[in-house]
């Protein structure tokens, strides 16, 4: 059993923190933000994230998991300290490295005998090494490792993609910190887990090159989707058949109305502006974040059209606020920007998901908020779905019919019959999808 310090608290922080406790290590997951950490003492788990509280529940009252704001003891007491601090986006498109940099600073006043400092926040290329300068600067006698290990989890599933990883990836120098490492994720041994040990500039490339990657297939996918609406074709069929061949694969080449979230938007800027400085520039990349941003504009162009080229006057309901079901995280959500838009058009906007709603009222405290999708879409002139939570897709189309003002809809996420809704009589369009308008 290892004793482990997991510095800040968010997702990554948090699920790592539990996951790891899980797997049999004490864990004490330390934050400056005494509020939180507060918080969590009392059992009140800060994200929403399915199978999160029971987790932190169960490793807490085994003794295996802590909360801590004392960030100081926290390290001194670890044999390993995993830095999960946020790295938000910098304005020049470069993450900003402030809490990682004074993480490592306060690790370099507090290393007391070797240990591992080992970085899961998705930080840029050439970070380890900054981190180790920053803590040799401070503590120039100090005995540690530094290990890059980022991070693949998904938000809406965080606890299954942490305790059942495709891979995990150790980026180290030496071989003490990665036996050291292999014992921490020693239970994923039974599953095969394959475990990679790399450089550490390896290791940091691998997160970015990854994220970016399927942020290219989306961003491909949806260019591919709008091309299908010019000529008739379907794209789930184009989809389902290109992912067919195993060099392609069917994952992530679902069309919609753009990809948002913590990750995809940050990364793919981050990698792009790391190209840029290298003077190795990642057209492709560049080209997705392009694509990523005007499809969010298009969805606002077609429900335009819909609605007979204008919004004035108009009520529109958006249904799904976050940037992916099973989640209340609405960072970089396409409903942020056609929200925005619709606002900015004059269309009075009523809006509704089941979860996102109090993190979307910060960003949009005067749009109109409702309990249900039934009272949301209660005399609207136009009907936008943006997040494929299911209960979307089981909505009865002659009961939504019959409450909005007219029968309009845009379904950004594909999720709803078009026979159902050519039957019930819908102006409707799609991503992709051949239309019986
Ligand atoms: C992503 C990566 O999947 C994860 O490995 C990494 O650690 C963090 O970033 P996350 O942002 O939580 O995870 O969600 P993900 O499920 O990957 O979806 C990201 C966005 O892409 C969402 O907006 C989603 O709707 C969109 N998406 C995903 C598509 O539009 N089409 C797809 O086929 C898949």
């Amino acid at each position: 059993m290892k004793k482990i310090t997991f510095i800040g608290t968010g997702y990554v922080g948090l699920v790592g923190g539990a996951g790891i406790s899980e797997f049999g290590h004490s864990v004490t997951c330390a934050d400056i933000d005494q509020n939180k950490i507060a918080r969590l003492q009392e059992g009140e788990i800060p994200i929403y994230e399915p199978g999160l509280e029971s987790l932190v529940k169960q490793n807490v009252a085994k003794g295996r998991l802590h909360f801590s704001d004392n960030v100081p003891e926290s390290i001194q007491n670890a044999d390993i300290i995993f830095i999960a601090v946020g790295t938000p986006q910098g304005s020049n498109g470069e993450a900003n490295l402030s809490a990682i940099e004074s993480v490592a600073k306060t690790i370099g006043e507090n290393l007391n005998g070797y240990k591992i400092v080992c970085t899961k926040s998705t930080v840029p290329i050439g970070t380890g090494k900054r981190i180790e300068e920053i803590i040799r600067s401070i503590n120039p006698n100090s005995d540690f490792d530094y290990v890059s290990n980022p991070e693949f989890l998904r938000e809406g599933a965080a606890v299954k993609d942490f305790l059942h990883p495709d891979r995990v990836i150790i980026g180290t120098r030496t071989q003490k910190a990665i036996d050291v490492m292999g014992e921490v994720y020693r239970p994923l041994y039974i599953n095969e887990t394959p475990i990679i040990s790399t450089s550490v500039e390896t290791a940091e490339m691998i997160k970015y090159a990854a994220n970016a990657f399927l942020s290219l297939k989306i961003s491909y996918i949806n260019e591919i989707a709008n091309l299908c609406e010019a000529v008739g074709a379907d794209v789930h069929e184009v989809a389902r058949a290109m992912g067919l061949d195993g060099r392609i694969s069917a994952k992530f080449l679902h069309p919609g109305p753009g990809y948002g979230g913590s990750c995809f938007p940050k990364d793919t800027h981050a990698l792009a502006a790391t190209g840029q400085k290298y003077s190795s520039p990642l057209y492709t990349v560049e080209a997705a974040i392009k694509t990523n941003a005007s499809q969010k504009v298009r969805m606002v162009d077609k429900l335009q059209r819909l609605m007979d080229g204008s919004f004035k006057g108009k009520t529109v309901a958006v249904l799904g606020l976050a940037f992916k079901p099973q989640t209340d995280d609405v960072r970089e959500a396409a409903s942020r920007v056609i929200v925005s838009q619709l606002v900015d058009s004059g269309t009075t906007v009523h809006a509704y998901d089941p979860i996102a709603m109090d993190n979307f009222k910060i960003h949009f405290p005067d749009i109109q908020y409702f309990d249900s999708w039934q009272d949301a879409v209660k005399n609207a002139h136009a009907c936008i779905l943006l997040t494929e939570w299911n209960e979307f897709r089981g909505m009865d189309l002659n009961e939504l019919k019959d409450l909005m003002k007219r029968p309009v809809i845009l379904d950004t996420k594909n999720i709803l019959s078009i026979h159902g809704l050519e039957s019930s009589g819908f102006t409707y369009d799609n991503v992709g999808r051949k239309l019986h308008l």
